[in-house]
């Protein structure tokens, strides 16, 4: 099945099983805005423990705070927000509708790859074992056409980046590219315009007016804010940490790709003060430290890679990004940045108030610098949804849909099933619930066949069915089947929780950091 096919599968599953639902959907939508139903909170809440857990838990110079949303206006001067957080947009005439004008052209990239990725495969289909992509790449003339193309525009889109962006370029590229509107198919474009992502409002009423707010559009301002107040209640020695996850907001203009970008979503954001000087080895360790958090999940590390920004954002002096393999092609998940002072400097500048940290090791006071580690929830968690999906057809050639999702994060870890209404067995199947209900997500449920009841927890991701038969009765033993393998054995109760805690429990992915 095509990946396209497989991402609006995922969608559908997501809605019909409980997980997400377009916002506000009794009155068609709201754009780009989700709501997380009965199962996706619970997979959301795992995966923000184990960010979380491996943080603050792990780390014993790391601690957690939880910010306002709506902060000081200055507060978003000083951190370059008001004059630099700007998507460069541009208008279709006949459409009406409003693009990105850097997306449109990388996406006129993308189309030049995929031109050049065809007639590679179209090569490797009809030469077989004997096929040298790496010759044909370097020798075939129409791969080397596209290639030169590619290579020219992604030039000329990088230096008109980087030089401000500057607009009239942008909208030039587009031109001489010859790309269209998508809707109305014409070449009928507006200038380009600097279009501000924060969203504004007002707070309380004066005789000279409110005051203009913004939702913030980073949780990283909440710890820079409050790094004086942490270290000092705190009596935190540098280097140390501020962990925080907590909703942001940004008027998105191209939304698309389900929760991949929305325009209200929730960051783990995790703030590491560090004397200057030392932030490029910090960078090195967080990047490292945060690629093992991916990989222990056991997602396949070939699904996972750094992307090394050549563009800085206005307050980095080196950035990455963490790209995970999406149906969609290999996207950011997570970023991580050296910020330098830029944010505790601009505070200080603007606020009157002396952020410095005196170091008792140097006898010195600085500002300190800053790394951070930034990774959205709902990407996270399309992440882990979109390669746990899958479709298989069984044996006896009935179909069936699994979530294979990691274990510790599974919204339910547990059904607990009587294999019929009656003969004691509904009652024997309570006990056993009332017995793993206080350490895990456990679902009671004895409505319909129990293939049925098998398929429903396969969807819904959960790992272990257990069912109470009729010799559950005289053997006190229940058969437990594997959501992955679906091979059942029999345990006896009494050691259900031992055997569901040791590949359940949050803790077995936390000793593998
Ligand atoms: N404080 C740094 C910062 O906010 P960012 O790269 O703009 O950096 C960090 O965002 C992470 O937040 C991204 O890697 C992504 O996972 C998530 N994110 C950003 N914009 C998002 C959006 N519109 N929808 C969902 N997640 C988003």
């Amino acid at each position: 099945m095509a990946q396209e096919d497989v991402f609006k599968k995922l969608v559908s599953h997501c809605k019909e099983y409980g997980f997400v639902f377009p916002s506000s959907e009794i009155y068609d939508g709201l754009g780009a805005v989700y709501d997380y139903g009965q199962n996706g909170v619970e997979l959301k809440n795992n995966i923000k423990q184990y960010w979380w857990q491996s943080m603050v838990l792990l780390h014993e110079n790391i601690v957690g705070i939880d910010s306002a949303i709506f902060m000081h206006p200055t507060i978003w001067k000083a951190s370059g927000h008001v004059d630099a957080f700007n998507d460069p947009l541009i208008d279709n005439r006949d459409s009406k509708k409003r693009y990105r004008a850097d997306v449109l052209i990388e996406d006129q990239i993308a189309k030049y790859d995929d031109k050049i990725n065809k007639e590679v495969a179209k090569a490797a289909k009809k030469y077989g074992d004997a096929f040298n992509e790496e010759e044909f790449r370097s020798t075939n003339a129409r791969v080397l056409e596209h290639q030169a193309k590619r290579d020219a525009l992604h030039e000329r889109y990088t230096k008109a980046m980087n030089a401000g962006p500057d607009l009239d370029e942008l909208r030039q590229i587009i031109l001489d590219e010859e790309i269209v509107c998508p809707i109305s198919g014409t070449k009928n474009w507006t200038e380009v315009r600097q279009f501000n992502l924060m969203f504004s409002t007002e707070m309380g009423s004066t005789a000279d007016g409110a005051m203009k707010v913004y939702l913030r559009p980073e949780t990283a301002q909440g710890i820079f804010v409050n790094y004086l107040n942490v270290q000092k209640t705190g009596r935190m020695k540098i280097p140390f940490g501020i962990a925080q996850i907590g909703k942001a907001f940004r008027n998105e203009i191209v939304a698309r790709q389900f929760i991949f970008r929305m325009r209200e979503f929730e960051q783990m954001e995790m703030e590491f003060f560090v004397r200057p000087g030392t932030e490029m080895e910090w960078f090195r360790k967080w990047k490292e430290n945060r690629m093992k958090w991916h990989v222990a999940l056991g997602m396949g590390e070939d699904n996972y890679r750094f992307h090394d920004h050549e563009k800085l954002a206005h307050y980095a002096n080196a950035a990455t990004d963490i790209e995970f393999r999406f149906p969609f092609g290999f996207k950011e998940l997570e970023g991580i940045h050296s910020r330098t002072d830029f944010d505790l400097g601009n505070h200080q500048n603007l606020s009157g108030r002396k952020l410095q940290y005196f170091d008792p090791e140097t006898g010195e006071s600085y500002v300190p610098y800053c790394v951070e580690t930034s990774i959205g929830v709902d990407r996270m968690f399309l992440a882990v949804l979109s390669h746990s999906y899958r479709e298989e057809t069984l044996e006896n050639g009935e179909k069936r849909t699994v979530l294979s999702l990691p274990a510790p994060l599974a919204p339910v870890k547990a059904a607990v099933l009587p294999l019929i209404k009656k003969d004691g067995l509904p009652e024997f199947a309570q006990k056993v619930m009332d017995e793993l209900k206080y350490d895990f997500n456990c679902q009671y449920d004895e409505k319909d066949s129990i293939g049925k009841r098998y398929r429903r927890q396969d969807a819904i991701g959960t790992p272990f069915c257990i069912t109470v038969d009729h010799d559950s009765l005289s053997d006190g033993c229940v058969t437990v089947r594997d959501r992955d393998t679906m091979q059942q054995q029999r345990v006896p109760v009494a050691g259900l929780r031992a055997m569901l805690d040791g590949k359940v429990n949050l803790n077995n992915l936390l000793r593998k950091l």
